[in-house]
């Protein structure tokens, strides 16, 4: 099967033209100004922006509470056509079968396609010896908890040391949850001790400085272990500027945030009765200052890219967050997946906040690099086609009822649009369009990532 599409506007991470691509099987062929070719089918995209099919470097399927791959759908009518989802390690279960365990559950039902971060939860001399064997699953990232201290989660600088030590001799990328656990039980209970149970405390325990700190702490330890680092969903103003100012001095530093820190603030946690639960996740949502902040970091280039940190957990709202009896035992996590493509373009581009160029940076381009998929995230001959026809005029409002994450709730709910995308292409094939899903479930493919990710560019060692 081959497919033309006419006459679009083809934005990239660096330029924006107007042209043609003509798309074989599942690739990328050619890119041009009226292109000479026959194709089975011509598609006009004259008035429509052509943009790369979204990667999204943090969600949560079928762990952490989330909802199983089956919910994947939502990320193809949002115009992402890859996730990149964290595959927990239980207890003496191997670092690389916890990652073959994940992938069982995503293989013929993941409609989009997938691929895996490692989690250490078992941290031992023999899980960091495998950390160096983690390429060969096609996993070249690793992400290690510095919260929820008291699950098994958490992992103490010990255990981050020992990791990165194995990471960077591998080109596996340590990414950590940059959060004081300290702090945060220490806070948790005084708010409690009390009275103080109101979702709206989940921020008050969780500070600004405790993210700061612990951020601070694993720049120090990537240091210590010369290995490049990326904190994932940074949302604290003074932990980005942690990273920006080590990045700076030449250290390989890196950080993504995520949709709702740049569209939610505190005020919805603050919501009446226990409703704020809807928004309990961590890193908590901030302020304006930092929402402000992320803004700046994103279009600056100090944070490298945005993922949803997609978690729609299983029960949504009247089922798992509705029955916390006060903020510390509320599920974290939130459904963001559909919304990250209409979020970014709408408050980020619309607004002027940031150029289209930098949208298919912080939207495809860079987190494809960061987690090592040359295939993924670009408009360029030879890469995937995954494609997003994007309507820029098409007005609408974000609902839950129009939402396929299968949860009863929508943290963006009422939040006005602009564009959406018009077809969504996954290798060549239609997946989505106007909002429907029509493609096959099942049809994502794992796809393997590769090692020495864009945190090693300029420092292969
Ligand atoms: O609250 C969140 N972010 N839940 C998902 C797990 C994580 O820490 O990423
Ligand atoms: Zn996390
Ligand atoms: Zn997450």
């Amino acid at each position: 099967m081959s497919l033309l599409i006419k006459n679009g506007t083809i934005v990239t991470a660096t330029s924006e033209f107007t042209g043609d691509l003509y798309i074989e099987g599942e690739t990328i062929r050619q890119i041009g100004f009226n292109l000479k070719v026959d194709a089975d089918r011509i598609v006009d995209a004259t008035g429509r922006y052509i943009l790369p099919g979204g990667v999204d470097e943090h969600v949560h399927y079928g762990s952490f509470g989330g909802r199983l791959f089956e919910t994947a759908e939502a990320a193809a009518v949002g115009g992402t056509t890859t996730i990149v989802d964290f595959a927990p390690q239980e207890k003496d279960v191997p670092l690389l079968d916890a990652i073959r365990r994940q992938a069982a559950k995503a293989e013929h039902i993941s409609s989009v396609d997938f691929a895996f971060h490692a989690v250490i939860m078992d941290p031992k001399e023999s899980v960091f010896e495998e950390v160096r064997h983690l390429p060969e699953v096609g996993v070249a990232t690793l992400k290690l908890f510095m919260a929820y201290k008291g699950t098994s989660f958490y992992c103490d600088d010990e255990a981050i040391l020992n990791a990165m030590m194995r990471a960077k001799e591998a080109g596996v990328t340590m990414m950590v949850h940059a959060e004081n656990a300290d702090i945060i039980t220490i806070l948790t209970n005084h708010y409690l001790s009390q009275g103080k149970t109101a979702p709206v405390y989940h921020y008050h325990a969780r500070p600004p400085i405790a993210e700061e700190e612990a951020t601070g702490r694993a720049i120090a330890l990537a240091k210590a272990a010369d290995c490049p680092l990326f904190v994932v969903h940074v949302s604290a103003k003074e932990a980005m500027e942690a990273i920006r100012e080590a990045h700076s001095q030449g250290w390989p530093i890196f950080g993504e945030t995520c949709t709702h820190y740049l569209t939610l603030t505190t005020d919805y946690l603050d919501k009446p009765v226990f409703e704020g639960a809807k928004y309990i996740c961590s890193p908590p949502l901030r302020p304006q200052e930092h929402v402000d902040a992320m803004w700046h970091a994103v279009r600056e280039g100090w944070l490298t890219a945005v993922g949803s940190d997609h978690c729609a957990l299983d029960g949504g709202y009247e089922g798992a967050k509705k029955k916390g009896t006060n903020f510390s035992n509320v599920p974290n996590g939130c459904p963001g997946v559909q919304d990250r493509l209409a979020l970014l373009w709408t408050y980020g581009v619309c607004t002027g906040k940031i150029t289209r160029q930098k949208f298919v940076e912080l939207f495809a381009t860079n987190p494809a690099k960061v987690v090592g998929l040359p295939g993924k995230g670009e408009l360029r001959v030879g890469a995937d086609a995954d494609i997003v026809i994007f309507d820029p005029d098409w007005k609408g409002v974000i609902t839950n009822k129009d939402s396929l994450h299968g949860i009863d709730y929508e943290p963006f709910e009422g939040f006005e649009i602009q564009g959406r995308p018009e077809q969504v292409y996954l290798r060549g094939r239609l997946v989505a369009q106007k909002g429907v899903f029509v493609g096959e479930r099942g049809k994502g493919q794992w796809q393997k990532c590769r090692p020495y990710g864009l945190c090693y560019d300029y420092y292969h060692k």
